[in-house]
């Protein structure tokens, strides 16, 4: 499950915490086993990295982090210094932790609520004699603070990102707001230069009520920050964040091209077409209701097919729908498509639907051998006409001379 999905870029970050796990595994075991050398490096002391900040660079919710190094790190010429950060939205139970050289981190936040940080300097055990040796905390907050109450703010935010391709989002205005409130929607992803309002929005009695996104190239795999602010002459309107990753909103296309075919009379194979559009085959799970007779069950796959068993003899109706929806190899998340045309198959009455097909075949080709009779007809007339025409011009011209 993992395979796709490490193999995309933006997930380096989830990589950066699976190696930091079994580093923490190693020292502790390093630890343990040279536990007599711990009270030899007592005296060794370092210090916090200093101006530790968290910066908003006006991306609707990606935050730097900064800082530089301790002082007195002279000290530690032969060490490698490292940084252990830890951040969290305020009111999340986990913090994120990242060991890293680099005086800088970036990630996203949930801007609705506060932010906070921590961070402290790692000297390395070669150089410490077995024990790791750390600094105490440097402490950082932010909070976006955001004029307007709460009622101010939208409400039901929904977006969905069709078919891996158009991304639509619509919301309802707070409630009890004044009638000149609108809102405005912006938004950023990294590999945009700057914040982008919406161009294009869904509206009702003149107020934005959503919006429709152009093309967003290379946008998947990761952070899209969403904000939505308004104003108001008379109070003013609270703004809402949000992220999301757009291939875990995808909602793809029904299936369609059903078919069920009857071998041997129990054994019923069910095919379909993978929907249209940019969604790979490999990132579609199926779910198929089929009905028998007046049972009706439900069951998944990821092929395009599937064979299964009749169990009932005298049933004489058997028909299947299917929906699609992205699988767990391609996103964490996504929304069921709408359900297929229903396909059924009606027992032994296949000759019958053999002549619905034959009567309007017949009556199309006789309609089109009719057509193409009259038009050879009318083309005679006219090269006729033609004829008698040129004909005519001809005996002008020699009365003329
Ligand atoms: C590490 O141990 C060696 C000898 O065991 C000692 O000479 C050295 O001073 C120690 N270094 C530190 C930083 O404690
Ligand atoms: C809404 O947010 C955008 C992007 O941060 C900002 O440029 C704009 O001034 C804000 N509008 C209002 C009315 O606050
Ligand atoms: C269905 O009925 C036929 C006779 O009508 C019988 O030969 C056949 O074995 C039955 N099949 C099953 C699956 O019950």
């Amino acid at each position: 499950m993992e395979i796709y999905r490490s193999s995309n870029l933006s997930n380096l970050g989830k990589m950066a915490f699976i190696c930091l796990d079994v580093r923490c595994l190693c020292i502790f075991l390093l630890c343990k086993a040279f536990g007599y050398t711990l009270s030899s490096s007592m005296e060794i002391k370092v210090n916090p990295p200093q101006d530790f900040e968290i910066v908003d660079p006006g991306y609707l919710g990606y935050l730097y982090l900064q800082w530089q190094p301790p002082l007195a790190v002279d000290n530690f010429k032969e060490c490698t210094i490292e940084y252990e950060l830890k951040y969290r939205n305020v009111d999340s139970e986990r913090w994120k932790t990242i060991v890293t050289k680099n005086l800088h981190y970036k990630d996203g936040f949930d801007l609705n609520k506060g932010v906070e940080a921590k961070i402290h300097t790692l000297l390395s055990t070669h150089c410490t004699n077995g024990s790791e040796v750390r600094s105490s905390w440097s402490e950082a907050t932010y909070w976006k603070s955001e004029p307007g109450s709460l009622e101010t703010k939208i409400q039901d935010m929904d977006c969905v990102y069709y078919n891996w391709q158009y991304l639509l989002c619509s919301w309802k205005p707070g409630i009890g707001v004044h009638f000149d409130t609108n809102y405005t929607l912006f938004y950023w992803y990294e590999g945009l230069d700057n914040v982008l309002q919406c161009a294009d929005y869904i509206k009702e009695n003149g107020k934005n009520i959503g919006c429709r996104f152009p093309n967003l190239e290379s946008s998947d795999y990761k952070d899209f920050f969403i904000c939505v602010n308004g104003s108001s002459e008379s109070n003013p309107i609270r703004s809402s964040y949000f992220i999301f990753e757009l291939q875990n909103i995808v909602k793809p296309l029904p299936p369609d091209y059903l078919s069920l075919t009857v071998k041997n009379s129990f054994e019923i194979n069910l095919k379909w077409s993978t929907p249209k559009g940019p969604i790979p085959a490999r990132c579609f799970i199926y779910e198929i209701l089929f009905t028998e007779a007046d049972n009706s069950w439900m069951t998944h796959t990821v092929e395009n097919e599937m064979h299964i068993t009749r169990t009932l003899n005298e049933s004489q109706e058997l028909c299947f729908l299917v929906r699609s929806k992205v699988n767990i190899y391609c996103s964490d998340d996504g929304i069921w498509s709408e359900w297929s045309d229903e396909r059924c198959w009606e027992g032994d009455g296949q000759k019958e639907t053999w002549i619905f097909f034959m009567i309007p075949l017949g009556l199309i080709s006789s309609f089109v051998l009719l057509l193409t009779c009259l038009l050879l007809h009318k083309q005679k007339a006219l090269l006729k006409s033609i004829f008698h025409m040129k004909k005519e011009v001809f005996s002008h011209q020699e009365t003329l001379f």
